[in-house]
């Protein structure tokens, strides 16, 4: 099945090419940054003492492997196999954390004293609080004022494990805007000061990093399916680093990579080619370029764009982009904690109701065996859930 990968998938070309996507659009005074980071990254993933420390802390701090739990009750009633990949049973509840080990391992490396993110659904806010804690640096974490909202539980976490949160009250109020404060106040720190980005996006060497930081999920899932290579491997996709990380361990294998993305934040799905945070992709613009804003009720795919690589594997038809909207969402989100007793992220549940909604229009065929990564627990999102209900 080697003609189904492209070289370039699993490593981008030059500046971190994805087909014509990727790249490093940044202003001048981050390009050495950047570089930076690429090096020292490339330096670490080739030192077999690295990856020993991080497969070490991803094993007794985070509780990696994660299961693949069957979905006995509800591959039951949808005639299919269904096995859940649990991020959601992870340190700190969602995958978020095996970027942010890796990323803060790198960061102490490289004698940096502070780690700068942003947050959406303030999951990977709280990874990197989580991770500044456990190494002795500090945390500065950017969080549009509309998320702070929705998120409480989330904010007040951070700020337990001792992070700044910075509110960020510019456009949407959303990821976005916290992601364009971020690299603001990088660009004034950089000297001493680590940007932990949250997703599979972002100036090079960022989607690639990330990828391969999250490449664990997948490379587990595989080795976790005793009955050979799954029909289908499906993931939500905000900035598309769960989805990234799954589906590096299934790209050489016949199995249909399926991402879901929200329907009102359906960068691949609804976008065209753009630049947004230092990289080229799909991104949802007006006719003169100008990013939209997108809408969905997981705060962690309310999004305007998406990873540079899941444009490619659009382009290239290795991978499938499809939507779930906000009230299949919740259905599913209900469905699955009543057949399964799992009470999942808003995020994941948009996997969940594809698959809900495949199953049942035959899409999914009877007798398939589908392997979907639950990126994280709902706990953050029982607050939306009960005001709707
Ligand atoms: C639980 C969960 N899943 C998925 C996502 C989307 O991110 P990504 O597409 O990078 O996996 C988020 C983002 O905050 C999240 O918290």
């Amino acid at each position: 099945m080697d003609q189904l990968v492209r070289a370039d998938v699993r490593r981008p070309a030059g500046l971190g090419r994805f087909g014509e996507y990727g790249g490093r659009f940044v202003p001048e005074a981050l390009v050495p940054a950047c570089e930076e980071v690429e090096r020292a990254f490339t330096e670490a993933w080739h030192d077999p003492e690295f990856r020993a420390e991080l497969r070490h802390l991803l094993a007794v701090y985070v509780g990696r492997p994660t299961p693949l739990t069957p979905a006995v009750r509800l591959s039951a009633e949808l005639g299919i196999t269904l096995l859940l990949k649990r991020e959601d049973l992870t340190h700190t509840g969602s995958h978020k954390i095996n970027n942010v080990l890796g990323q803060a391992l790198l960061a102490r490396r490289m004698g940096k004293r502070r780690l700068i993110a942003e947050t959406g659904a303030g999951q990977h806010g709280v990874a990197t609080a989580t991770a500044g804690a456990l190494l002795g640096l500090d945390v500065t974490v950017f969080m549009g004022e509309r998320d702070i909202e929705r998120q409480e539980l989330n904010v007040f976490r951070m700020k337990m494990l001792g992070a700044e949160v910075v509110p960020v009250s510019a456009g949407s109020r959303t990821l976005k805007d916290a992601t364009s404060e971020a690299f603001r106040y990088w660009v004034t720190v950089v000297d001493d000061s680590y940007y932990c980005l949250g997703s599979a996006l972002g100036p090079h060497p960022y989607p690639w990093m990330v990828r391969e930081l999250q490449r664990v999920i997948g490379d587990e899932a595989r080795a976790q399916c005793e009955a050979g290579v799954p029909d289908f491997v499906v993931a939500c996709v905000g900035g598309g680093s769960n989805a990234a990380g799954t589906f590096a361990g299934f790209l050489d294998t016949p199995a249909r990579l399926v991402g879901v993305e929200a329907a009102g934040g359906a960068a691949i799905s609804a976008g065209s080619p753009g630049v947004l945070h230092g990289f080229r992709s799909k991104v949802l613009q007006d006719a003169h370029g100008q990013i939209l804003e997108a809408h969905s009720i997981s705060a962690g795919l309310d999004y305007p764009g998406v990873g540079p690589e899941h444009a490619y594997l659009a382009e290239t038809g290795r991978a499938t982009y499809v939507t779930a909207d906000d009230t299949e969402v919740v259905a599913a989100t209900h469905r699955l904690a009543r057949a399964e007793g799992i009470l999942c992220a808003l995020e994941s549940a948009h996997a969940v109701a594809w698959v809900l909604r495949a199953a049942a229009d035959g899409t999914i065929p009877a007798g398939s065996t589908v392997v979907l990564t639950l990126s994280g627990r709902g706990d953050k999102d029982m607050a939306t859930l009960m005001e709707l209900s």
